[in-house]
């Protein structure tokens, strides 16, 4: 079975643990994947906050950021190590720090680098090493960019290739207008697929519902969704049987409350902010009527401090009034 039909995006300050296991509950065939981690931070900062994850959420991808080869195989080491499915280099972000860094986006510019990151991660870790790239960087449009990139990254052993179909523009756009504004090409995403026969392309970039994801699949192998899985999660409740061909987990939102009940009252207990962890949640009513007034009870500070984790039926009573 391809296990990256659908994947749930790396999403900095979104797809953290408490979201994860939110489209968990939703779905259980997607592939998931974290906010990107730098080197610098998993070796020399918090470590076992960083990794910290719930086995429930599995599979999940730690995605890395960095550059430097020996950095990325320790940093790879303690992924598996704490039990994560994947391990992505993230060679698509384009935000100033980053490029500062001299990762991200930049790292398309330059493929051997790459290649060794990727060599020496393999090399540490048996579990597999994959890439999330945009199809240029600033004005290079050829094929031939994005095509020698993939090249010269899969001698390395990189079988998995998530590409954002759009270039990076690195010249002065903030990383949320490099998200809209560098124009979507689907068609190269398809032409790599045709081109490597033997690799794993995901698509990604603009895909809005399964209509468009699933016209997709006839030219590549998977499909990544980001913005639309944050802002209206209740999608994932169709991924399973729409990818998987299996039965969704929850029939109703109101199933997918209960099955968060238990993780609220665990997740409160164990010290963390209730906000942080019914944030996930905040979009799961989107396009209904009280979609407002349970936004507006799940993220009011008074009413998270008074009821605790009884806020998810104080919100939901709210919808029904
Ligand atoms: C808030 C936010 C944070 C993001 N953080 C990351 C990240 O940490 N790593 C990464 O590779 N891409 C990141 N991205 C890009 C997404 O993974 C994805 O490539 C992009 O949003 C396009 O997909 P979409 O149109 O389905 O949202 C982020 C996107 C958003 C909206």
């Amino acid at each position: 079975m391809n296990q990256h039909r659908f994947c749930v995006a790396p999403m900095l300050d979104v797809s953290d643990r408490h979201f994860r296991f939110f489209a968990r509950q939703l779905t259980r065939g997607a592939r998931l994947y974290t906010e990107m981690v730098t080197t610098g931070a998993l070796l020399h900062g918090p470590r076992e906050r960083l990794l910290a994850f719930d086995d429930a959420e599995r599979p999940v991808a730690l995605q890395l950021g960095g550059s430097e080869p020996g950095d990325l195989a320790r940093a790879a080491q303690l992924g598996a190590a704490a039990g994560y499915d994947e391990i992505d280099l993230n060679c698509g972000c384009p935000s100033p720090r980053v490029q500062r860094g001299a990762f991200g986006a930049c790292l398309m510019r330059e493929p051997a680098l790459v290649a060794d990151c990727v060599r020496a991660m393999r090399d540490a870790v048996s579990i597999p090493v994959t890439v999330k790239h945009r199809i240029g960087v600033d004005r290079e449009e050829s094929y031939g960019f994005v095509r020698d990139f993939v090249g010269v990254v899969a001698e390395a052993g990189c079988e998995v290739f998530v590409v954002h179909a759009r270039n990076a523009w690195l010249d002065g756009l903030s990383p949320k207008e490099n998200r809209s504004l560098p124009p979507l090409r689907y068609p190269v995403v398809a032409r790599l697929a045709r081109d490597f026969p033997s690799l794993v392309f995901v698509l990604n970039g603009g895909l809005r519902s399964h209509g468009e994801a699933l016209a997709q699949l006839d030219r590549v192998h998977g499909v990544m969704i980001g913005r639309e899985a944050c802002e209206n999660p209740w999608m994932l409740a169709d991924v399973d049987p729409l990818y998987f061909d299996r039965p969704a987990p929850c029939a109703a939102r109101d199933d997918a409350i209960d099955a968060m009940r238990p993780y609220l009252q665990r997740q409160v207990r164990a010290g963390e902010p209730l906000r942080a962890v019914v944030r996930p949640l905040l979009g799961l009513f989107n396009g209904l009527p009280g979609a407002r007034a349970w936004r507006r009870t799940l993220s009011d500070a008074a009413m998270l401090e008074r009821h605790g984790a009884g806020v998810l039926d104080i919100a939901r009573g709210e919808i029904r009034a």
